[in-house]
């Protein structure tokens, strides 16, 4: 097939997600575990829409429900494997799927999160430009039990499962991924020769390579890094893979220009996003949904999920921005501040100790220490919002629904339950009394009455010392 047609027909891949998750020691499907807070399943559907993949096909067997569901809600189409035979039977179960269907197929496995577009991408190109069947394939010094690629001129001969290599063979270093890609034709053409006389009993898809070889078709193993085909099987896998990709987005923003004071300390998910000349401090995770601007400074110990960070703006220590928590450009979230579902204006300062959710604050604003919008009665939430220039004395409690207008001010310690108007004051509190000298009186009378209290004690242990001396004087 020349380069031109198959592209014009297109790309379409099969993600092999049937198998039991048994190391995992999980209810939840293993492939449905997360890597940078995004389920492994979704890392490899991304991928493949990375590659310009207009079909795929998730092949799961009938206990992975949960697996389904996931798969469907990411528009991927479902081919039931039951029971699993192997990864050429789990291949072949994809097949009416992709009836009528002629262009290029890659088999992608669910529990290899890591790999990257630009691999996949070499798969199709080679596919395209070189030979009839890619393997992605990957050096290791820990071969273990990965199928190994065997090659002679630099083209590939055939895939040996490890258990059923022979010495030689086993010195082998280069190692399947798993990912292989081949014309539609051509792949099911060679999966429904597949026999399973091999040390599992399984049909393996790994034997297309010498099927079609035989039929002579060229295969070439596409070499990827090993770093990006860790397969994840248990706890201890997710944690590498976690790492792995922890370790590629430190890399990659510090390359791009963002500080990271202390790189191993901070975590991001898939889609944070931040702009250059942006310094992150120790001890930060990003949740998913975030984006931090150019120049903004987020200092040690924060927690941020679904929160924009403006240019310039100041962010921690210890603060935790939620959802929906949008801080505007030079604004300013201090130390033990909670921010949610909220807009905080250009410039605006909330410094210290302060909860503020469903809010809509203008530019300007100065929020004391200790404000909290009160946005929940216990059944619905409530919008506060407070106009350019505002002054919220320290310590208010802002009970939603609420308007401040531009420029009022807050005196410190107010219940604030009422709209207030333009460059108003506003006092939510008692009056203060000051009574003199009572104080004095205070702690005058105090003292008397610990003294009486003493006075008392000292009388019963009196009392009670001169009945003892009685008693053994009776009994001599
Ligand atoms: C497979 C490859 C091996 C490669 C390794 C990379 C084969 C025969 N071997 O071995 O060359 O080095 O992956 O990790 O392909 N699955 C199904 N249905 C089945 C069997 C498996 O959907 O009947 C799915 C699993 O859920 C998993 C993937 O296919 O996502 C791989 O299966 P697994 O049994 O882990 O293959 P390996 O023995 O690791
Ligand atoms: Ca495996």
């Amino acid at each position: 097939m020349s380069k031109t047609t198959s592209k014009a027909l297109g790309r379409a891949a099969i993600i092999l997600a049937a198998g039991k998750s048994t190391r995992m020691k999980s209810a939840k499907s293993k492939v449905l575990h997360e890597v940078g807070g995004l389920p492994m399943l979704a890392w490899v559907t991304t991928l493949a829409r990375s590659a310009g993949v207009e079909k795929i096909i998730c092949v799961v067997g009938e206990a992975n429900k949960d697996v389904r569901t996931a798969a469907e809600a990411l528009g991927l189409e479902i081919a039931v494997q039951e029971p699993q035979l192997g990864t050429g039977h789990a291949v072949g179960c994809a097949q009416k799927h992709l009836s009528g269907f002629t262009g290029d197929v890659a088999v992608l496995y669910a529990d290899t999160p890591l790999i990257r577009s630009e691999t996949l991408a070499r798969v199709f190109t080679a596919l395209e430009q070189d030979c009839q069947v890619a393997v992605m394939g990957f050096e290791t010094d820990r071969p273990a039990a990965y199928g190994r690629l065997i090659e002679q001129d630099g083209k590939l001969v055939k895939i040996v499962e490890a258990k059923d290599a022979s010495p030689e063979e086993l010195q082998v270093k280069l190692c399947n991924s798993g990912v292989m890609a081949a014309s539609a034709a051509d792949m099911f053409a060679a999966v429904s020769k597949l026999g399973n006389e091999n040390a599992n009993g399984e049909y393996y898809l790994t034997d297309i390579v010498e099927i079609l070889r035989k039929t002579g078709k060229t295969a070439i193993a596409v070499h990827a890094d090993e770093a990006e085909i860790l397969g994840v099987n248990s706890r201890r896998d997710l944690a590498e893979a976690e790492q792995g990709f922890q370790a590629y987005m430190r890399v990659g923003f510090m390359d791009a220009g963002v500080t990271l004071r202390d790189p191993d300390s901070i975590y991001f998910s898939w889609d944070t996003q931040i702009e250059p000349e942006a310094e992150i401090g120790a001890n930060v995770v990003f949740g998913p949904g975030c984006f931090v601007a150019g120049g903004a400074v987020i200092h040690p110990f924060c927690h941020l999920e679904g929160a924009t960070i403006g240019k310039n703006t100041q962010i921690g220590p210890f603060a935790r921005l939620r959802p929906g928590a949008h801080m505007g450009e030079n604004s300013k979230a201090g130390n033990f501040v909670e921010i949610k579902k909220s807009v905080i204006g250009k410039g605006s300062k909330i410094n210290h100790l302060s909860y503020i959710g469903d809010a809509d604050i203008g530019a300007g604003v100065n929020v004391g220490a200790g404000t909290i919008t009160c946005n929940y009665d216990g059944y619905n939430k409530h919008k506060t919002v407070i106009g350019d220039g505002a002054f919220i004395g320290t310590n208010s409690s802002l009970v939603a629904p609420l308007t401040i207008g531009a420029g009022a001010y807050l005196g410190s310690g107010g219940v604030i339950t009422e709209d207030v108007a333009d460059d108003a004051l506003a006092l939510g509190r008692a009056k203060q009394a000051n009574k003199e000298g009572w104080a004095k009186r205070y702690r005058v009378a105090q003292e008397k009455r610990q003294e009486k209290r003493q006075e008392k004690r000292q009388e019963k242990l009196l009392e009670k010392h001169q009945e003892k001396q009685e008693l053994t004087k009776e009994k001599s």
